[in-house]
């Protein structure tokens, strides 16, 4: 494998395509405008300064990992040539239905289609495509050239073959993958969600603010990161999108997103993302202040 393409260029699709660019793999991102594009660009610029600032990589490393990468707004000039492709875009079922469709068309049927879905069925985004032996989740983690674990799921007609080159690959990122089977949020997100949906849902009844909750499971629990700050920093449409993925899916009430979620997701609070979410990021320096704590 040389030659990648992920598809989106927002919190995940920018950390996909810096960490392949950073293990020397060529990376045709692509996302809908140039103005997307720019923006993930300047974060994986920012994020190779920081490393650089740390001296985990040097300048050399700066400037392969930039050149590597090539920037495309058209899905079909994206994909051409590309032995892999990631998905990345936003977490909604019809959106990813129908670029697998346009995979299906512009893609050999040799190259394997990866999802970075946090929820959506593999299985039911193969069923699009011609060969859903070749469809598999590949979900990476936020940040994702700082954490380790790639969620690697296996649809219903993942092969071995595709399974165990995608482990591999996973493992020459310098990532440990785990595989595990196709069921409404994997593995990761069926804990986590239900925990920051709890989380949410103590603010909301209000037993305690922002701040107490987040020192709670912190200070208690050992956690790097408070609940609402991680939802923040997942984003809160995702971890909106996540959850009814889940109810529907299970059809159990136990996944249902709290009320103060949905509101803040239509009022446009979505996290770091837009500038607020449980915390304010509006100005600069503080958002930045609080993502130096993990790159
Ligand atoms: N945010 C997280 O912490 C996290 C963690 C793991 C997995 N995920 C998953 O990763 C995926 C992306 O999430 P995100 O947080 O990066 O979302 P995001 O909103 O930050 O970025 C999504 C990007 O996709 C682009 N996009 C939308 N439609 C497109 C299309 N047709 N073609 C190309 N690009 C398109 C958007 O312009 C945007 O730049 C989702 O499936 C999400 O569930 C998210």
């Amino acid at each position: 494998m040389k030659t990648i393409a992920v598809i989106g260029a927002g919190t995940m699709g920018n950390g996909i395509a810096h960490t392949f660019a950073q293990s020397g793999f060529i990376v045709k991102l692509i996302d809908v405008s140039e103005k997307s594009l720019d923006k993930g660009m300047a974060t994986i610029a920012a994020n190779l300064d920081r490393m650089l600032a740390k001296g985990t990589i040097t300048q050399e490393d700066v400037a392969k990992t930039i050149t590597n990468i090539i920037t495309y707004t058209d899905i079909k000039d994206g994909v051409v040539g590309a032995d892999l492709v990631v998905e990345a875009a936003t977490e909604n079922v019809e959106l990813k239905l129908n670029i697998f469709k346009q995979l299906n068309e512009a893609c050999s049927h040799n190259t394997i289609l990866a999802t970075n879905t946090s929820s959506i069925s593999i299985t039911q985004i193969g069923s699009v495509v011609a060969h859903p032996e070749r469809v598999i989740g590949m979900h990476f983690m936020n940040p994702v050239p700082i954490m380790k674990l790639v969620e690697i799921i296996r649809g219903y007609n993942t092969s071995d073959e595709v399974t165990k080159i995608i482990m591999d690959l996973s493992e020459k990122l310098g990532k440990v993958p785990v595989e595990v089977n196709d069921y409404p949020g994997f593995v990761a997100n069926r804990i986590l969600m239900p925990m920051l949906n709890e989380a949410i849902e103590t603010l909301y009844n209000k037993v305690a603010g922002v701040y107490e909750i987040d020192t709670v499971m912190k200070l208690g629990m050992g956690h790097p990161m408070g609940p609402l700050q991680l939802a923040d920093f997942i984003g809160l449409d995702v971890c909106l999108a996540i959850l009814n993925v889940m109810y529907e899916g299970f059809k159990n009430p136990k996944y249902a997103p709290c009320p103060l979620l949905v509101n803040m997701v239509r009022a446009g609070k979505l996290g770091v993302k837009s500038g607020e979410g449980f915390y304010d990021y509006s100005e600069n320096k503080k958002a930045e202040k609080i993502s130096k704590q993990f790159i």
